[in-house]
């Protein structure tokens, strides 16, 4: 079954290309009902106009309060009734409303290998703990930072001379290769999320659960 998706991004969207690509590929079972944004100058609202994506745009600012945007930001996805939730670069916490109308139905992509590193900050905070080996997460989002189930990781080297930004670079590589995987595993029903997180054990799905990621960054 061909998931129906809303994805949500704050920045670049080099994970919402992934996925556009991946699903005119063959290679990742799903359509992308709507693009919603927190910021209307996030450039992957361009790629996705470009891309004939609806978008929406629902900023904090146009709201009086957290709450008021929480309401907002869950009427925007509801309308489209999605299968799933992908936070794609999505900076914001989600609000309960949200979390409550979509349980077991919202995953992210995180560039480290959580529990470690969570927050705003994972590849420079792996740097600074002079970690041998990072990379990105896929997971449930709860309403915490970062800390709900994982569902699968890949993991990239952290070489000498990396900085925050090259060892960032090479997380993106993995993740855009990871979260299209997941996102079809999902569709192919390798992976369950609700009404809790399961694995089928006789699935292809292991590659995609524990995978190496690339060495070298993608563009
Ligand atoms: C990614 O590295 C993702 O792990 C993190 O935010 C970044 C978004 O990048 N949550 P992009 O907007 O998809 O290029």
């Amino acid at each position: 079954m061909a998931l129906k998706l809303v994805v949500l991004i704050s920045g670049r969207g080099s994970n919402l290309a992934a996925i556009v690509h991946a699903i005119a590929a063959g290679t990742c079972r799903a359509h992308i009902a709507r693009v919603v944004s927190d910021r209307e100058g996030a450039e992957g609202l361009m790629f996705a106009r470009a891309h004939s994506l609806p978008v929406t745009t629902v900023a904090m600012t146009a709201h009086p309060d957290r709450s008021a945007w929480d309401a907002a930001l869950t009427a925007a996805v509801a309308a489209e009734a999605p299968d799933l939730v992908v936070l794609a670069g999505f900076m914001r916490l989600l609000g309960p409303q949200f979390l409550a109308r979509f349980p077991q139905r919202v995953i992210n992509v995180h560039p480290a290998l959580l529990p470690l590193f969570p927050g705003i900050a994972g590849p420079a905070d792996a740097l600074a703990a002079g970690v041998r080996i990072s990379g990105c997460s896929v997971h449930i989002v709860d309403a915490g930072i970062d800390t709900g189930p994982v569902i699968a990781q890949a993991a990239v080297p952290v070489l000498p001379g990396d900085d925050a930004r090259s060892l960032h670079a090479r997380i993106q590589g993995a993740e855009h290769a990871l979260l299209p995987r997941v996102i079809d595993a999902i569709a192919s029903g390798e992976i369950s999320l609700w009404p809790e997180l399961r694995i089928d054990a006789g699935s292809n799905a292991q590659d995609v659960l524990f995978s190496l990621g690339p060495t070298a960054p993608t563009p």
